[in-house]
């Protein structure tokens, strides 16, 4: 029986951490749904914004702090009294509560940065977590740049934090600078030269700018922190953080080497992992480890022929154990609503009924212009209908005339606030030629920064998942939709972009605020 000091704490930061990725925005609705995932797989703590930063960020903490039972939430704050405020409001409604406050103690941030004296952030330190102790006994403390920081003054400050109330002391290798030994060496170091270190919980918060955050953590975890911060996909700034999904596996697989275990239920990762992509656009690397496409396909004869001997050839760990079914059923245009809904049951998707009635229509759709419908159909198909119920501008249909000879056409029709419009405009191809149509029936300065076409399966046939990027006014948003027909889904696609802006427009959104 695993005891409590063998425990490892989840603190999942895609919400917070991971959401600052640039272009990984997601709106109330679509960030409401990931957290009552990662409830639903056990994750001990969820990390829902950074309530200062803006009002999308509070209404975000806020909805997620009420809805969510189990998971503790958690709101970010700089070490000073408005944000602190502000997070505990955010939280105030809460079944479980924790403030999490940070400021930079390296020599580089303290005078570039902060432009303050060591003195003056230590008593910031103090200062941050007594007021945020007024609203609950749960605060944690990070030392933002806390690996590139002086060895006495980190141990200072950590020895100050847990007297002024820090329950859980994380420590950030905040631009993926440490390597695992050192990492681990750092974290014995604080456990060795801090008096009152067991009055804490040591976390870790590790980046990925040098590919090894998840090493790093499991070096921090060997050396006896016991919660590690991380997220869905490894998303996050830059490089990105630690992924969970790996973090959860590796102790699970190794556990000869590593005797910890985790409350997450692994059945539940490709499911999260699907979730985080579709609402971001962040397309998973196909020999992403654990979640990616090839993560447990065998190409080469010998070990395809290993593998149906004996899986454990090939496998270290199951497919089923992270979520993966090896489904029997294959669907086409005869499949009716209950082998329909036997899939979703067999991928891990739950669909309300309005929900299910559109996929079932938009599937039967599909098995009519595809003779096989694969998983990975099934699943762009319901990850294209995902939140879209309150979308301001609609596709209706498009007639595209393209080749080498001739000008290039797209006849278009849309709604716009149930208004039918309609519009024939040419453009330097069919792409071009469609995104114009939809500029004259929609006009907007929104600029598209990326536009990605990738086949969901093999053949001819294949659908093809378009994913654009578009900003405007500094913000950006990702679009995604799928068709047989690349045109058509490269418009819905934009469609879907411009209805995820215009969304964003209505909130009003103070200064972004890095962390
Ligand atoms: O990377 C970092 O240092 C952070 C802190 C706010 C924990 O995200
Ligand atoms: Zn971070």
């Amino acid at each position: 029986m695993t005891s409590v000091k063998d425990r490892v704490l989840i603190f999942d930061t895609t919400l917070r951490d991971g959401e600052q990725s640039p272009g990984a925005s997601m709106n109330l609705e679509e960030k409401l749904k990931i957290a009552l995932l990662l409830e639903e797989m056990g994750v001990d703590v969820i990390e829902a914004g950074f309530p200062i930063s803006s009002n999308g960020d509070f209404e975000a903490v806020r909805r997620i702090a009420e809805t969510v039972k189990t998971s503790t939430v958690a709101g970010l704050a700089r070490a000073a009294k408005g944000d602190i405020d502000r997070a505990a409001e955010a939280l105030t409604r809460a079944r479980r509560k924790r403030i999490h406050t940070f400021i930079s103690t390296s020599p580089l941030h303290m005078k570039f940065k902060l432009q303050m004296e060591p003195e003056q952030v230590h008593q910031a330190v103090i200062d941050s977590i007594a007021h945020a102790r007024r609203y609950t006994d749960d605060v944690e403390w990070s030392p933002e740049d806390g690996s590139r920081t002086e060895h006495d003054f980190l141990c200072r400050c950590v020895e100050s934090a847990i007297k002024a109330g820090a329950r859980t002391i994380n420590i950030p290798d905040t631009v993926g600078y440490a390597v695992p030994a050192e990492f681990g060496q750092l974290i014995a170091m604080l456990r060795n030269r801090v008096p009152n270190i067991d009055q804490a919980v040591i976390s870790v918060h590790c980046h990925n700018d040098l590919g090894l955050a998840v090493a790093n953590s499991l070096a921090a975890v060997q050396a006896g922190a016991r919660q590690v911060e991380c997220t869905i996909n490894g998303l996050g700034e830059r490089a990105g953080n630690a992924a969970l999904e790996e973090i959860v596996m590796a102790l699970r697989t190794r556990p000869d080497f590593m005797p910890f275990s985790t409350g997450v239920r692994t059945e539940l990762i490709t499911k999260a992992s699907r979730l985080v992509s579709t609402i971001t656009g962040f397309v998973v690397q196909p020999n992403k480890a654990i979640v990616g496409a090839n993560a447990f396909a065998h190409e080469s004869g010998i070990h395809q022929d290993g593998v149906l001997k004996n899986a454990q050839t090939y496998e270290i760990m199951t497919p089923e154990s992270v979520g993966l079914t090896r489904s029997k059923i294959v669907l086409g245009k005869l499949s009716g609503r209950a082998a329909f809904k036997a899939k979703l049951r067999d991928l891990g998707l739950e669909l309300g009924d309005n929900a299910l009635q559109e996929a079932f229509r938009r599937f039967k759709d599909l098995a009519d212009r595809k003779r096989h419908v694969y998983d990975e159909d099934i699943v762009a198909l319901v990850d294209d209908g995902l939140g879209r119920a309150n979308d301001r501008i609609r596709f209706v249909s498009l007639m595209v005339v393209c080749g080498s000879t001739g000008p290039q056409t797209a006849d278009l029709a849309l709604t716009v606030d149930g208004e039918s419009r309609a519009i024939q405009a040419s453009g330097q191809g069919p792409v071009d030629a469609t995104f114009n149509a939809i500029k004259a029936l929609f006009p907007h300065e929104a600029k598209l920064l990326l536009y990605q076409v990738h086949a969901v399966t093999e053949g001819t046939d294949a659908q093809a998942q378009v994913t654009v990027r578009m900003e405007e006014a500094g913000k950006s948003v990702i679009g995604q939709a799928s068709d047989v027909d690349t045109l058509v889904a490269s418009a819905r696609a934009y469609v879907h972009a411009l209805n995820k802006l215009l969304v964003k427009r209505q909130k009003q959104a103070p200064a972004a605020i890095s962390a």
